[in-house]
């Protein structure tokens, strides 16, 4: 088997995917639109092809011949991508546009998660702001206020007042701050818990589960301030027991599966429900259709198996002939970012010491290019994410942060506490009445 492969996205994540899929021996030629530099050195990226370009991507994929793409980020599923690309005859990585609503709409998620008894945060749609207004007012309880549609991960406000959740109501359906994903809102019942992200293989019979691992989405240490894209990474989480990791793996992964089967949208890709751990137990957070960003940073260190393979035999319903094993080490990935972010900050900052790093570290980037004189600069708000393996979450993330301070750009940002909470979560805030 050589198989043509094209990867579609530009992040840490893909930059992840790239690394392990080069190490396949299937692999005849790895492509990826747009790509990055890091991508680049794996093979040939597209830089003009965005991906969510659906006709310009379907092209690419026939011009090279592709025998498998794979899917990085959220918005081309939803867009339908892989509708695309299987009408043209081209095997693909991740969920049709239908399947994928399980991300891109809150609503369907809520309902398919009633329908078959996943439990969840207790949610109300709305497309009227008065009514939505009217309705956090009557709670009581603490809100979260949801853009129902994709919002870059930005579309969530976790409110302590009702003042907050009223701005957060008007931003979303009057102001247009989160375009048309934000005309219709759902208001959640707030929970209280330490968070942990599950990932599955399936090709929407067989489930193959990945280890747990865990993102840290606010900006500052000790989970202050707002939320970003994902400032950090580990797994396990040693905090995890064995009964309640395996309850959310059959009692939500593998419940969805089969709930989205029997609903006449069978999926295929990564199921990511994030899940939080409550008092009343483990309830979603949410669903993505897709690896997870960070996530996938720590987890592709770990992958024994060859994720060629994996993927080419999701995309062709043979899942259960592929092994898929893990190894048991432990993986810790610090993000860095630009000064401001997830404010405004400056880009185009000259990256240095990425050759200081040691050789069983990896760098995987996510907002970086190449300037005009070839040199590595900064491009984003999340510019680069250091992940390194170890015996123990310890081990790893003394290796994570010891190379973290051998790469420098001017403003560089990143929390000093990734993975600290690894073995014991968090405290748990109290539940307010
Ligand atoms: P999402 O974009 O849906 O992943 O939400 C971003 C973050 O908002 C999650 O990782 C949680 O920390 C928080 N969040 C979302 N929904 C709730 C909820 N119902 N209660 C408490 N926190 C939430
Ligand atoms: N790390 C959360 C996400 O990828 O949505």
């Amino acid at each position: 088997m050589a198989l043509n492969v094209l990867l579609l996205g530009s992040g840490a994540r893909e930059h992840a995917l790239a690394w392990k899929l080069a190490q396949s021996p299937d692999l005849a030629k790895l492509w990826a639109a747009p790509g990055n530099p890091g991508i680049a050195e794996y093979g040939e990226t597209v830089t003009h092809v965005a991906a969510n370009d659906l006709d310009a991507v379907v092209r690419l994929a026939q011009r090279i011949r592709a025998d498998l793409v794979i899917v990085g980020p959220e918005d081309p599923l939803a867009a339908g991508v892989v509708d695309r690309l299987t009408a043209e005859g081209i095997p693909t990585f991740g969920p049709t546009a239908a399947a994928a609503e399980i991300e891109s709409s809150k609503s369907f998620a809520k309902q398919l998660m009633a329908d078959v008894g996943i439990a969840t945060a207790r949610a109300h749609a709305f497309d009227d702001p008065d009514e939505a207004k009217r309705d956090i007012r009557e709670s009581g309880h603490g809100v979260v206020v949801k853009a129902d549609g994709l919002a870059a991960g930005k579309g969530v406000t976790v409110c302590d007042t009702l003042e907050q959740a009223e701005t957060a109501i008007d931003a979303a359906m009057l102001g247009g701050a989160f375009g048309a994903a934000g005309r219709r809102v759902v208001i959640e019942e707030r929970m209280y818990g330490p968070e942990t992200s599950a990932h599955a293989f399936t090709d929407g019979v067989t489930v193959r589960h990945m280890p747990f691992s865990c993102d840290h989405k606010p900006i500052f240490d000790g989970n202050l301030g707002p939320n970003t894209g994902g400032m950090g990474v580990y797994s396990p989480p040693g905090w995890l027991d064995d009964a309640t990791a395996e309850g959310i793996r059959s009692e939500v992964t593998e419940r969805a599966i089969r709930a989205l089967a029997d609903a006449g949208r069978p999926y295929r890709g990564v199921l990511f429900p994030g899940m939080m751990l409550t008092e009343g137990g483990p309830k979603v957070v949410e669903f993505n259709a897709r690896f997870g960003d960070p996530e996938t940073e720590a987890l592709m260190p770990k992958l024994r198996s060859d994720l060629l393979a994996i993927c080419d035999a999701v995309a062709h319903g043979r899942l259960a002939e592929a092994p898929v094993e893990w190894d048991d080490t432990a993986t810790v990935g610090v993000m860095m970012a630009s000064g401001g972010y997830p404010g405004p900050y400056e880009t185009g900052k000259p990256i240095e010491g990425l050759d200081a790093v040691d050789d069983d570290v990896r760098v995987f980037f996510a907002g970086v290019k190449r300037g005009p004189s070839g040199r590595l600069v900064t491009a984003g708000g999340r510019v680069l994410c250091v992940v390194a393996r170890g015996d123990t979450i310890a081990d790893a993330r003394e290796q994570a942060y010891d190379n973290v301070r051998r790469i420098r750009f001017e403003g560089a940002y990143y929390r000093t506490d990734i993975g600290a909470a690894a073995e014991h979560a968090l405290p748990v805030p109290p539940v307010s009445s």
